[in-house]
This record gives C-alpha cells, structure tokens and sequence, in this order.
C-alpha cells in the first residue's frame, strides 16, 4: 500500500517536474524573441539614419568617421540617439515598461553605455572614442513665431538636417512655464553631441512682452528664427483655426471691425492685433541686435522651400545639407511636402490642420485691413531692412 502511495506521488511530481520545464522552455522562447525584435529594429533605424548622407551601413559612417569628418559623426549620433528612442517605444508597444521609464534610464546612463548594452561590437567603442556622450542643453536657436505663417513647415524642414535637433512639441517655457527654471526648460530638450544644434519653437513667443528678456538672460547669444506673412492672410488663417475649434463662432468681419462697419479696426482682437509685427519687433531688439534675428517670408517658405531652407542653414553656421531634393509639391494639398523627415522614411504632408481652406471674406473688410496694416508693414520693413512686399 505504501509502495503504491509512494509510486503515486513520484507520478505526480513527475508530472510537476515536466510542466515546470515546458514553462521554463516557454519562457526563454519568449523572451529570445523579444530581444531579437528590439535588436531588428534598432538595426533598421540606425541603417535609415544614413540617408542624409547617402551612407548605406552604419559601417560606412564609421569608416567615415574614422576620417575625421565631423557631419558623420554628427550623423552617427543621430542615428545613435534614434535608436535608444527605438528601444523605448518597442518596450513600451510590448508592454514591458512604459517609454518614460526607458527615457527616464536614458537621461541617467551614459549613452555610450546604453549603446554597448544593445549591442556590444568592437564598432560602438569608436563613438565613446571619439567623446560622443550626447546631452540635454538649452536651446541655441528659438523658432519664436509668428502664429500661422508657417512655423511648423519651418521647423520640420530645418530639423531634416543632421545637425538639428528640436523639441517635439512647444514647450512654451518663456511664456507659461518661466516659473518652473531652466532644469526644466532643459529637460525637454532632446539629447545631442558636440556640434549639433539644439532648437525650440513656441510661436507665442515673439507677441510675449516678458520673452524677449528671458531668453536674453537665458543666452545672449540665442538665435532667433522668425517666420512672417501677410498679416491679412495670417489673421484670417488664425481666424480659421479658433473657428475650427468653436461651431458658433462669429464671422470674421464682425469679429475684425467695431461696431459693424468697416470703418474701425479692432486691435485689441488677438488676430489682428499679432499682426502688426513692428510693435513686437521693436521690443525684441531692445534686448538683440537684428544681426542675430533671422526673418523668413511665409509665402517663400511655400513658393520655394529649398531657398528658404537655404538660408536659414547659412545663419545657423550649418553645410547646405537641406537642399531641394528633400522636396516635391504635392498638388492635392497645395504645398510642398517632404520625401522622407526624422519621424517618416515615406513622402509625407504637414497635419490637416496646417493648410486648411480659409472662409471667404468681404473684399471690402480685406481692404480695409490692408490699409490699416500699411503702415505698420512699411515700419516692419525698415526695422528689418527686407521688403516683403505684402499688398
Ligand atoms: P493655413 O493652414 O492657414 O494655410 P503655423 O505652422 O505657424 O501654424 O502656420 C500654418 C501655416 O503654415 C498654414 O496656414 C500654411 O499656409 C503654412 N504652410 C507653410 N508651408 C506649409 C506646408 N508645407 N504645408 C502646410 N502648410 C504650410
């Protein structure tokens, strides 16, 4: 009896035993293929990074790199920092950790040892050779506005080249969050290397009257990028956007004029009132000398993006790397749109709501604002010494 009681329990642990082992076999599946994935991905975002360049291994921009040539390095290091973001978001898409606790683990490691700990080829250890240590800093080049003249077409163009590094989203800093300190400005910068540009683009900015000291006590020596368009067209676009928002929104001609008639311009209206961009202006150059303003025609920036582009590399100190061929005009949309950007390896627009058909408005009103900002416009283009030509 006691024998068919012992047979008994050695079936069952048995039993156990096996069960055990295909959960542990399992397991290890599992989490091999797990890493396999991640390791896939990081591999195929850093061969993507190398179209700047024409590079097509990241061999090849480390064999470059071995010759000293600072735009591969700079574009290594690019490619680098996308994979970490690559790590995070695929933990995050499996539900291993969330993407802020990864990003968190990033800012606290040492980047070159994050990259050794996914992959730890001999070829890594030339970036921590070379002192690649990317970094949080504050911003050297603030897109400052002005609202609706093409703010996000400018930062998304300018931020193609390798050297450029923007904050995803406006962080409106100066303006809302001045309080919280630089520590925290600077924490939502992204992570760079020596040479690279780190920018930011909160469009309220230029029409905040506290801005222009901030930034001038945060850096002196802040660029400043600064995109304008037609004012008339620039309200009604501002206008189009607060009514997309909002069902029962008034018309503009009633919103844009006092008491019903075309005869009086209401300034105190926000979409009216950031147009007349020499009052802003004057203020601003109370604390920086227009050498260190750039001003880009919204409507060029449309017409002919390259051009535009062009110039704002050349004030940045950057290679021309942003060229026309990193352009095509989509006709359905109506603007230029990209082939491949940081984020898409595909062609792709600006959002829907950059580019959105705007109401149709009394010709009269239109005038009559034309004629009001006359005036303005001619004291713009003298402070700025560029005649924009607006009608
Ligand atoms: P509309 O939507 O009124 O046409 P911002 O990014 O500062 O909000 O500016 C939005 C404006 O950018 C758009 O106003 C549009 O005219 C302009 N813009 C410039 N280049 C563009 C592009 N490539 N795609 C879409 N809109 C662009």
């Amino acid at each position: 009896m006691y024998g068919s009681i012992w047979c008994h329990n050695l079936n069952l642990s048995s039993r156990n035993l096996a069960i055990a082992l295909v959960v542990c076999v399992t397991l290890v599946y599992f989490s091999y293929s797990f890493n396999a994935c991640i390791l896939a991905s990081i591999s195929r975002s850093l061969q993507e990074q190398s179209f700047f360049h024409n590079q097509s291994t990241l061999s090849n921009l480390l064999m470059l790199q071995v010759r000293n040539d600072s735009d591969t390095v700079a574009t290594v290091a690019t490619a680098a920092s996308t994979a970490i973001d690559v790590v995070a978001t695929n933990a995050s898409a499996n539900g291993v950790s969330t993407a802020t606790n990864l990003s968190t683990t990033a800012s606290t490691i040492d980047f070159s040892a994050g990259l050794a700990s996914v992959d730890g080829a001999p070829k890594y250890q030339m970036l921590r050779q070379q002192g690649l240590r990317p970094s949080r800093h504050l911003p050297d080049t603030l897109i400052i506005g002005v609202k609706k003249s093409g703010t996000r077409a400018l930062l998304e163009f300018i931020r193609l080249h390798p050297d450029v590094r923007a904050a995803g989203s406006e962080v409106h800093f100066f303006d809302r969050h001045y309080q919280r300190g630089l520590r925290w400005y600077r924490h939502h910068m992204p992570y760079t290397i020596e040479g690279q540009i780190t920018m930011e683009k909160t469009p309220s900015y230029f029409v905040t009257k506290e801005v222009p000291q901030r930034v001038y006590h945060m850096n002196t020596a802040t660029k400043l990028l600064i995109v304008v368009r037609d004012p008339v067209t620039r309200a009604i676009s501002d206008y189009t956007q607060a009514a997309s928002k909002k069902a029962d929104m008034k018309r503009f001609e009633q919103l844009a004029f006092v008491n019903g008639s075309y005869s009086v311009v209401d300034t105190n209206w926000g979409p009216v009132k950031i147009g007349v961009y020499a009052r802003f202006l004057e203020h601003w150059l109370l604390y920086f000398p227009l050498s260190q303003l750039l001003f880009i025609s919204g409507e060029r920036l449309i017409m002919d993006p390259a051009y535009e582009i062009g110039r704002v590399q050349d004030f940045l100190g950057l290679k021309r790397v942003v060229t026309e061929k990193h352009f095509y005009f989509n006709a359905t949309k109506g603007f230029p749109c990209l082939f491949k950007s940081e984020a898409r390896s595909t062609p792709h627009c600006l959002g829907k709501t950059k580019g959105r058909n705007h109401p149709h408005i009394d010709t009269n009103a239109i005038d009559r604002l034309r004629e009001f900002y006359r005036p303005f416009n001619n004291k713009f283009y003298q402070l700025t010494g560029i005649n924009f030509a607006w009608p």
